[in-house]
C-alpha cells in the first residue's frame, strides 16, 4: 500500500518570535521544512511527500525542498486541522498516511520507518510516545490546580503519526471536530491508538530555547 506524508508546514510560529513561518526558519542552514522532508524521504518508507505551507510561501518553499517528483506542495489552512485536509484532498490514493510536524525537523528516520512499519503489521493508529519528566496537571481558568494525572500513566506524543488512510479520512470528515493532535481526532471515533517508544530527538521545535537546542544537536553537541 501506498505511505503518504503529509506534512503541515503553514503555521504562522508565533511562539518563536521570528518574522518567518517557524517550518522557513532555518536551523544550521536548512529550512525546519527541508530538514522534515529530507528526514522522511531518509527513511525509505514513504512514497509520496505533501507539504502544507502559506499561500504566499508555495513557490518559495518548491523552491528549497529536495527536488524530486514524489514532493508536493500544497496551500495549508488556518489552523493545522484545515492545513491536514488539504494535504488528504492532495493525496486520496494513500493506503497510509504518515502526519509529521515540520517542526519536529530532527527526527531520525529511523523512527518514521518504525511508524510505517507498525502500520503495515496491522495496527490503524500508530503514535511515538515518550515518558514526561515533569509532573503534568489541570488548571482552571484562574491557574488554581484541579487535579494531578498518575505521571506513570502519562506519555508525550511526537509525530510522525501513522493511519491507515480510511480511518483517517474518516476522522477529518466530521465537522467541527477539535483535538491537538490527529491521533485525538481518530480516538473520537473511538478507534485503538498503539504506541511505540518515541525518541527525543523528534522534539518539536516550539520555542527559542528549542532553536537552540537544534542548532546544538547539528553542530554535533555531545549530548
Ligand atoms: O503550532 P504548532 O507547533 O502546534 O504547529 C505544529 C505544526 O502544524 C507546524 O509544523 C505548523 O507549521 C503546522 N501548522 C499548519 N497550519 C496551521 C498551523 C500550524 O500546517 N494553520
Amino acid at each position: 500500500g501506498t505511505v503518504v506524508a503529509l506534512v503541515p508546514a503553514a503555521g504562522r510560529g508565533v511562539r518563536l518570535g521570528e518574522a518567518t513561518p517557524k517550518a522557513f526558519v532555518p536551523v544550521g542552514g536548512s529550512p525546519m521544512v527541508r530538514l522534515a522532508v529530507e528526514g522522511l524521504i531518509a527513511s525509505g518508507a514513504v512514497d509520496r511527500i505533501i507539504v502544507m505551507v502559506p499561500a504566499e510561501f508555495v513557490e518559495s518553499a518548491v523552491a528549497l525542498l529536495p527536488p524530486s517528483d514524489s514532493v508536493h506542495v500544497v496551500v495549508g489552512g488556518a489552523e493545522r486541522i484545515d492545513s491536514v485536509r488539504a494535504g488528504l484532498a492532495a493525496a486520496p490514493e494513500a493506503a497510509y498516511y504518515l502526519v509529521h510536524d515540520a517542526a519536529r525537523a530532527l527526527t531520525p528516520p529511523a523512527l518514521i520507518a518504525r511508524v510505517a512499519a507498525e502500520l503495515r503489521a496491522g495496527h490503524l493508529a500508530v503514535v511515538p510516545a515518550l515518558p514526561v519528566a515533569d509532573t503534568i496537571k489541570s488548571v482552571d481558568a484562574a491557574g488554581a490546580v484541579t487535579g494531578t494525572p498518575d505521571r506513570a500513566q502519562l506519555r508525550a506524543i511526537q509525530t510522525p503519526q501513522g493511519f491507515a488512510a480510511g480511518l483517517l479520512r474518516s476522522a477529518y470528515l466530521a465537522d467541527g471536530v477539535q483535538a491537538t493532535d490527529d491521533a485525538g481526532l481518530v480516538e473520537l471515533l473511538g478507534a485503538q491508538v498503539h504506541t511505540i517508544p518515541g525518541d527525543p530527538m523528534a522534539f518539536k521545535i516550539t520555542t527559542p530555547l528549542d532553536l537552540l537546542l537544534a542548532h546544538a544537536v547539528l553542530d554535533g553537541a555531545d549530548l
